[in-house]
């Protein structure tokens, strides 16, 4: 244990003398980190975990907004370049660009279309979507679409990607029910990057089936990912480890406000972080929370706080209606206040949240039981970051999956050295059902159909997942991207 603790020691100095070399630090220097004194937080965030810690940058390297004092945007939503019969055709330029995240500031970015979050993909149930990207960063990159039911050749896999100046077509299905999706960066070794840069933005599967609940749709349909960042004086997204990114946004913007009105709203909550936990909660507000990863659950569920990890997503509708104009509701996490929303005018509300949802579809008994394990390992001259003790190689077959098999994966973080390293699941391909945790019931956060799930050090828990309709590879991994992207990641390969 204490020859372990000292190699790490040398290592968190090493890897980060690594991510320097790779990243604009803004003249970050060493000094500790001002941790919120939040036993929740510490409970959350452990501090044993080498891509998570360095000493930390002064705070003065820090920009501040005051809380509340700009507007949250929406993202855009994607216009199609052509309306075909048979699918909906979209051009996205993946570039740099420069945002204004802090205002009066040009931070910058690399963007799906320019923006800070990306365009809005607005897709249905069964009409087909697709995306030609053009990639005009200098570097390679290319994009998943995060929780869809697509064809192997259009996942993003992680070795699949476009060259600067390439074009890349990938066509998506949608053939599963409404959800809230997003899509991102999967480039190997620089996805955490990459999608801390802004490679990332919403792709939302409307299901006209679902039309007849009644929810609040429209303008009253809000998705809103958030993040953390840490930006310079001079305006850098500084790449730094997660636990100096200080600063909290919703939709790109700092600590916004959001003009509602007094009525329900649905808000479609992203955690678009690459390695953060959030707990969310509206200072007292209840939030019914109706859908989570794959779409709706099959019964609303009053929230008086969520848990959410990077690439988990929550819809959960807020009703307004009994607040008068001129009323704050705070968003906040446990590491302070994420935005707020602001009543500004009554309204009709035709909208509704019925007793019942999506129930979901019954999986045959699994055949299959595997196991997949989390385990970092501490070994000179980096640490290795391994699933079932072994690092990623696209080579390799990991799980062979018989299409049509329904199975039990466990998931088990055996990292409780060090104070514990907190690492979550993410499988491409299918969305799973949470079974239980360590043998007791599922968390509230696992209800529905799922496709990443937070596993605490230490703890384990058995998701049962059918696999359907498409053949190849596809990856599974921790959705830290900071350990996925140094091989906390393997690859399945669906066989008929
Ligand atoms: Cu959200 Cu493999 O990714
Ligand atoms: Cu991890």
């Amino acid at each position: 244990m204490r020859r372990k603790l000292r190699a790490l020691g040398r290592l968190i100095g090493e890897q980060m003398l690594n991510r320097r070399n790779m990243l604009a630090l803004g003249g970050l220097t060493g000094a500790s980190i001002l941790l919120p004194p939040d036993a929740a937080v510490a409970a959350l965030a452990p501090d044993g975990d080498p891509a998570r810690r360095r000493r930390g940058s002064r705070p003065d390297d820090r920009v501040h907004v005051p809380p509340f004092s700009v507007e949250m945007p929406l993202p855009p939503v994607a216009r199609p370049v052509a309306v075909r019969r048979d699918a909906d055709v979209y051009r996205i330029r993946i570039r740099n660009a420069r945002v204004e995240v802090v205002p009066r500031l040009l931070t910058p970015v690399m963007s799906f279309g320019g923006g800070f979050v990306g365009p809005t993909i607005m897709a249905r149930t069964g009409r087909k979507v697709i995306v030609k990207y053009r990639n005009e960063l200098d570097e390679p990159a290319n994009v998943h679409v995060h929780g869809l039911h697509v064809p192997a050749s259009s996942d993003g896999h992680p070795m699949d990607v476009i060259q600067p100046g390439g074009v890349r077509e990938y066509v998506y299905p949608n053939g599963q029910q409404g959800a809230t999706l997003w899509y991102h960066d999967h480039s190997h070794h620089t996805e955490a990057q990459h999608v801390y840069a802004g490679l990332h933005g919403f792709y939302l599967i409307h299901d006209p089936s679902e039309r007849r609940y009644g929810l609040p749709s429209g303008r009253y349909d809000v998705p809103i990912m958030i993040r953390d960042a840490l930006i310079t004086p001079t305006g850098k997204l500084a790449y730094d480890v997660p636990d100096t990114r200080n600063m909290l946004l919703a939709n790109g913007r700092p600590q916004p406000y959001f003009r509602v009105a007094a009525r329900k709203y649905r808000f479609r909550l992203l955690n678009g972080t690459t390695h953060r936990l959030f707990r969310l909660n509206l200072g007292g507000v209840p939030m019914i929370q109706i859908g989570s990863d794959g779409g709706l659950l099959p019964a609303p569920q009053e929230m008086r706080e969520l848990l959410i990890s990077s690439g988990e997503r929550a819809d959960v509708v807020v009703d307004f209606g009994r607040f008068r104009p001129g009323r704050r509701v705070v968003m906040y996490d446990t590491s302070g206040a994420v935005m707020c929303f602001d009543v500004v005018h009554r309204v009709e509300d035709p909208s509704r949240v019925p007793d019942e949802l999506r129930p979901l579809p019954d999986l045959p008994e699994p055949t299959v039981t595997r196991d997949v394990v989390f385990d970092l390992q501490l070994t000179p001259p980096q640490p290795k970051y391994l699933m079932n003790d072994q690092v990623f190689d696209h080579d390799r077959v990991d799980f062979r999956v018989r299409r049509g098999t329904t199975e039990i994966w466990r998931i088990h973080n055996a990292d409780v050295e060090l104070g514990g390293i907190n690492h979550t699941f993410h499988l491409h391909l299918e969305q799973f059902r949470v079974l239980d945790r360590d043998g007791a019931a599922p968390w509230p956060s696992d209800r529905g159909r799922k496709d990443t799930i937070y596993v605490p050090p230490g703890q384990s828990a058995r998701v049962k997942v059918r696999f359907t309709e498409y053949l190849g590879k596809y990856v599974y991994h921790c959705h830290f991207l900071d350990h996925s992207s140094l091989g906390m990641m393997a690859q399945l390969e669906v066989v008929p």
